[in-house]
C-alpha cells in the first residue's frame, strides 16, 4: 500500500501517476440511476471527483458538471479526458473542507468514497430545492475484506442517513456487495432536498 507521511491514507496523486490510466471508468451506478432527476439548469458538484468519472458521465448528459479535487495529478487525468471527447466541465483543484461552492445553488451533490465528517451538512447546504445529495462510501467492515483503510474516513454502520434526515430519502442501502467483482462493504445514500 501506498502511504504518506505515516499515515493510512494513500499519497492520490502518485497513486494516480503511477497507475496504469486507461480513462475514467463508468460512472457509478447511483449517478446512472439518478442522473434523470437531477434539475437541468442548476450545476452538480463531485466533491473528492477523482479522475472525472462522474463529471463526464453528467457533462455527456448535458448537465452542467464541476469536480472539486485536491490531487493535481486527478485534476491533469480528468481534464485530458474532457478535452478527448470536447466535454465541457468545470474541474476545480482544491480541498473539500473549503467547498468554494455558493449555498443553495446545486441540483446535485455527488460524493463518491471520500468521507469527511466535518463537512456533512455543508455539503446539504450546497443543494438547491430539489437537489440531490448522492454519496456511497466504505463502511468500517471493508477492513476485513481488503487493505487496511484508516477507520477515520470508514462509516459506522447506520451512519451515513443520520447526516441527511433533512432530506428526503430516495434510496438507502448497506452492505457487501459485488462491485466490479469485488467484495466491497459500503452505505449508498440518495436524497432530496424538500
Ligand atoms: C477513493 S478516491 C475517489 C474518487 C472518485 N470520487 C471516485 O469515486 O472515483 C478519493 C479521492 O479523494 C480525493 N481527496 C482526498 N482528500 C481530499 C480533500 N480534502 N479535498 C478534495 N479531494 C480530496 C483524493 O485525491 C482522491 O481522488
Amino acid at each position: 500500500m501506498i502511504t504518506h507521511g505515516g499515515s493510512l491514507e494513500p499519497d492520490w496523486d502518485r497513486r494516480y501517476r503511477e497507475a496504469a490510466f486507461e480513462g475514467p471508468k463508468e460512472a457509478h451506478e447511483l449517478v446512472r440511476t439518478y442522473a434523470p432527476l437531477m434539475p437541468r439548469n442548476r450545476p452538480v458538484i463531485d466533491v473528492a471527483s477523482g479522475t472525472g468519472r462522474d463529471v463526464l458521465f453528467l457533462a455527456r448528459q448535458g448537465l452542467s458538471a464541476a469536480g472539486l479535487e485536491r490531487s493535481r495529478e486527478a485534476i491533469r487525468l480528468a481534464r485530458g479526458a474532457a478535452d478527448r471527447e470536447g466535454l465541457d466541465v468545470w474541474l476545480v483543484l482544491g480541498d473539500a473542507l473549503s467547498l468554494p461552492f455558493r449555498k443553495g445553488k446545486a441540483g446535485a451533490v455527488l460524493v463518491f468514497y471520500f468521507l469527511e465528517r466535518v463537512i456533512m451538512s455543508r455539503l446539504v447546504d450546497l443543494l438547491a430545492p430539489g437537489g440531490l445529495m448522492l454519496y456511497e462510501t466504505f463502511l468500517r467492515k471493508q477492513n476485513e475484506l481488503d487493505r487496511k483503510r484508516d477507520p477515520a474516513y470508514l462509516l459506522e454502520d447506520g451512519e451515513l442517513p443520520g447526516y441527511f434526515r433533512d432530506l428526503e430519502t430516495l434510496t438507502h442501502e448497506e452492505g457487501v456487495f459485488d462491485i466490479g467483482g469485488r467484495k466491497r462493504a459500503i452505505a449508498r445514500y440518495a436524497g432530496r432536498k424538500k
